[in-house]
């Protein structure tokens, strides 16, 4: 373990990077579908509480028992055990946590792969190569292949160069690239007709929906997934934050990039698809029901695109890119889980044990492409509806139950004296202990049963 560790060098390094893995295809892919299919504005309600109620604090807990531990996953939860048991139960936390971040690696890298795919399709078009636009586009076993390898080759050579050249560069060169492209289709598609009809969609909740259970436990799980809890990610990016930085605010910022990521995300797509139904695509089914559910990005809005003419090759080829960005500095998250823990536990070096686990996680992608019908639901659900709210509850339980009090404490003073007499202080570290164990344990049931 004399391993000399990477760390951000600047609280800016931080943020984006740790915005940079919240905010991915769960923000704009994942969120806008959510909110289509539940009802619109009444989702996009309940998901904002959930998101600052339950998943902030429980974010708050990952970051600073990362912070705390200086180390991976597994060691960090080790530290702040006493006996034993608690060790082992460490242990069981963190590599389940880490074995979730890889899971979910193998078959994010397909769907980025697919966004890829879309991008150098309009790129194609422009060279007259129409031929092979169509090969991109249409689901085939060589396709989902090729796209799959390049996407995790990209995700490797960045993690390959570790924290600060790796991680921390690229997410601030691509974070503000993704936000711009992102406020710039907005604007263009708020020009076109049917748009109004959609922001009326998005923002005028259905109030009567606001409680159905349904509702409630897909917007847990989006806001779980959106950020990255349960997976070791934010343990082992809170582990290279300084000690002199304020957590507090620190997490607060950027739990409030990943919210807002998702709500611009959705003024964008939920007015597109009214736009698209105004060019007359079908976008609802007679009963209200969405016509093409998760497929919605990658049939409504190419419509919209082709029927744009010229410009939609570049709004199109815009609007992929912006996706593959935003899929990328989410996958270098997940690659990083278990590759700092290889490094930590193991001595191994840094660009080996990046290259081997990366091939690793890709040959499960590749089984998953050769088996896309059953395994790529199969692996998004026990990664995504198990195993995040699962290990996401049992880092609370450890910040709530196991981690002495006194050392909790004095890691939220750490660069941040002021904080006594804040409400953070006075609520957090019981509302940890008690509420948020409870209340993810109640939605996680109900999600099940
Ligand atoms: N938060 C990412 C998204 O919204 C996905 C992710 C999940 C990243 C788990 C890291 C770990 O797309």
């Amino acid at each position: 373990m004399a391993v000399s560790r990477g760390a951000f060098s600047s609280r800016i390094g931080f943020i984006m990077a740790a915005a940079g893995s919240a905010v991915g295809l769960g923000n704009i892919w994942g969120f806008p579908t959510q909110t289509a299919s539940n009802g619109g504005a009444a989702f996009v309600l309940v998901y904002l509480i959930l998101a600052f109620c339950l998943a902030y604090p429980a974010f708050m807990a990952e970051i600073l028992i990362g912070r705390y531990g200086q180390a991976n996953a597994v060691t960090s939860l080790q530290k702040m055990s006493r006996t034993l048991w608690q060790k082992r139960f460490g242990f069981v936390v963190g590599f389940g946590g880490i074995i979730c971040a890889a899971l979910i690696l193998s078959f994010y890298g397909i769907l980025a792969g697919w966004m890829m795919s879309f991008a150098v399709e309009p790129l194609a078009l422009m060279l007259g190569a129409n031929q092979a636009a169509d090969w991109v586009v249409n689901q085939s076993l060589e396709r989902n292949l090729l796209f799959t390898v390049l996407f995790m080759f990209l995700t490797i050579f960045i993690i390959r160069k570790g924290v600060e050249n790796g991680i921390e560069k690229w997410s601030k060169r691509l974070m503000p690239m993704m936000i711009g492209l992102l406020v710039l289709l907005i604007i263009y598609v708020f020009t076109l007709d049917g748009a109004s009809e959609g922001v009326e969609a998005y923002l005028n909740p259905d109030i009567s929906r606001v409680l159905d259970p349904n509702l409630l436990v897909s917007a847990l799980g989006q806001a779980f997934f959106s950020l990255s809890l349960g997976t070791s990610v934010m343990v082992i990016y809170g582990s290279y934050i300084s000690k002199k930085e304020n957590m507090v605010s620190i997490g607060a910022q950027v739990t409030l990039i990943d919210v807002s990521i998702a709500f611009l995300a959705g003024l964008l797509i939920i007015p597109a698809m009214y736009v698209a139904q105004a060019q007359g695509v079908a976008i609802f089914a007679a009963d209200g029901s969405l016509n093409s559910g998760p497929t919605l990005v990658f049939d409504v809005l190419p419509s919209l695109f082709d029927g744009m003419g010229g410009i939609g090759l570049f709004i199109g080829f815009a609007f992929f890119l912006l996706m593959t960005i935003a899929a990328l500095t989410s996958s270098i998250s997940m690659l990083e889980g278990p590759v700092s823990y290889a490094v930590e536990r193991h001595d191994i070096e840094r660009k080996k044990a990046t290259t081997m686990i990366g091939l690793a996680i890709l040959a499960l992608s590749v089984v998953i492409v050769a088996n896309i019908d059953f395994m790529l639901d199969l692996v998004a659900t026990i990664s995504t509806q198990y195993g995040q709210p699962i290990i996401a509850m049992l880092c609370c339980v450890f910040a709530g139950w196991i981690w002495y009090r006194n050392e909790l404490l004095a890691e939220i003073k750490q660069g941040n004296e002021a904080v006594e007499s804040s409400l953070f202080w006075k609520i957090w570290p019981w509302y940890i202990k008690f509420v948020c164990p409870v209340a993810i344990a109640t939605v996680f049931i109900h999600s099940i049963l």
